[in-house]
């Protein structure tokens, strides 16, 4: 990718959703000019419209990628109970509703990580294998026939859906519900999502509610019948940290769909995207799938950067790098611009499905809110390209991917692909 570096260090406003809405080759730009020469501005927070909530002081940036991994290391003082998925301060009800324990820190954090943590062992992820390769195999059979189809809806957006909701027992009928639900969530900015003059505030509150009704009736059946899947495991008080409450549950299935609904969707529509705009990178893992896909899916990962940012806020001075931040400073962490930091990323512009090593940070820093559900996405992203190599080898993306303008999710909301239509195995 060549990117262009048009914009000046004082004229990159992150908050500025017209910054979010220029070609990707100049925001790449703008990231390489910060790290270089600016790496933690300081960036004012502008009013949001529909959202009547006080408009914030201003955040840090994090621009290179030690910063963002000695952030993410250092929990106790870059906390994450003020609000890691917002960079405006939301009521510490809202946080905690809509981003349960990535919006905490410990020990509260780490109760609700060792319960829920119970449903994503080794075991239950070899089990949840085979669900995922059925499910890849019937994304391809409802397509294959066709030759063409909206890549993000048909393709890449109903396997980690579906997914989740195997995970947590969630009958197939009620599937499309749930993801119009975290499309408003997560798209919130977007004029798609929220028309203007609609109160976004209120959507995305509806929307929570939606699903919070949704998990409250599986919580109901789930105490009379216990089944063998994560909600059983969650609701299991005779455990050590004992169960999640009721409106844990919720907060937990919200950021389970949001957090694992999205990011991997949009991690296989990059992929696919960058697989048809580097052909001698398809062409060698088509070569040998299996010998490359440790590497490649991470590479994936690391070119899409699902998730942009995610925020902390200092509980006491401190000095990063060499800049004094104060107790109380919200700090965003760029997982975007870390990911293409050339001191760590040899040629970071280039997808190379062999880059080994390969020290992204798109699930996060290290640290106690690292993705837990990193190798359940690992896994899906796997299954998903063996069965497009398999089965539609020939797919092509044939239009320019319709973005989303977000500064928190990189998201791709539509992009149309092509193939050579065959029968169905099914
Ligand atoms: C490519 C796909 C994915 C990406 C890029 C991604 C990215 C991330 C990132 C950046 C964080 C760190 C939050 C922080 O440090 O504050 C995170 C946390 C989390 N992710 Fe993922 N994620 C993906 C897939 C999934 C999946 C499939 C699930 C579950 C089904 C999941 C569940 C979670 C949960 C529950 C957390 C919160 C962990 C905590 O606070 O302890 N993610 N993810």
């Amino acid at each position: 990718m060549n990117i262009r570096q048009v914009l000046r260090p004082d004229d990159i406003d992150l908050d500025d959703l017209f910054f979010w809405a220029m070609p990707l080759a100049e925001r790449e730009g703008a990231f390489q000019t910060l790290r270089d020469e600016r790496p933690i501005p300081f960036v004012l927070e502008h009013e949001i419209p529909g959202f009547p909530i006080e408009t914030g002081p201003g955040f840090w940036c994090l621009t290179r990628h030690e910063h963002v991994l000695y952030a993410s290391r250092t929990p106790e003082i870059f906390s994450s109970a003020r609000g890691a998925t917002s960079i405006p301060d939301l009521p510490s009800e809202f946080n905690e509703f809509f981003g349960g324990m990535i919006n905490m820190d410990d020990p509260r954090h780490a109760r609700q990580r060792r319960i829920v943590s119970r449903g994503f062992t080794p075991r239950t992820l070899a089990q949840l294998e085979k669900s995922v390769q059925r499910r890849a195999t019937a994304v391809v059979d409802r397509v294959i026939e066709k030759g063409q189809c909206d890549f993000v809806a048909e393709i890449a957006a109903p396997l980690p859906l579906e997914i989740i909701c195997d995970l947590m027992g969630i009958p197939p009928s009620l599937s499309a519900m749930v993801f119009e639900q975290t499309n408003i969530i997560l798209g919130i900015g977007d004029p798609e999502f929220t028309a203007n003059g609609e109160d976004a505030q209120l959507k995305i509150l509806g929307a929570g509610a939606a699903l919070a009704a949704l998990m409250r009736e599986l919580a109901d059946e789930h105490r009379k019948r216990p089944k063998d899947d994560l909600t059983s495991a969650l609701l299991d008080a005779s455990q050590e940290d004992g169960a999640l409450t009721d409106d844990e549950l919720c907060s937990f299935f919200i950021l389970l769909v949001v957090a694992g609904n999205e990011t991997t969707r949009n991690a296989i529509s990059h992929g696919m995207k960058a697989l048809c705009d580097y052909p001698e990178q398809r062409a060698l893992w088509a070569a040998d799938f299996d010998a490359l896909a440790r590497t490649a899916v991470d590479e994936i990962v690391r070119w899409a950067s699902p998730v942009i940012h995610m925020r902390r806020t200092c509980t006491r001075d401190v000095v990063v790098g060499e800049q004094p931040m104060k107790e109380g400073d919200k700090v965003v962490l760029w997982y975007n611009s870390a990911n293409r930091d050339e001191r760590v990323f040899r040629d970071p512009y280039r997808f190379d499905i062999t880059r080994t090593p390969n020290e992204h940070v798109g699930f996060g820093g290290p640290g106690p809110h690292f993705c837990l559900g990193a190798n359940l996405a690992r896994r899906e992203i796997t299954v998903m390209f063996r069965e497009i190599f398999r089965r539609l080898p020939d797919l092509m993306i044939t239009g320019e991917p319709d973005r989303l303008v977000s500064y928190f999710i990189h998201g791709i909301k539509r992009m149309p692909c092509s193939f050579t239509a065959q029968r169905a195995v099914a």
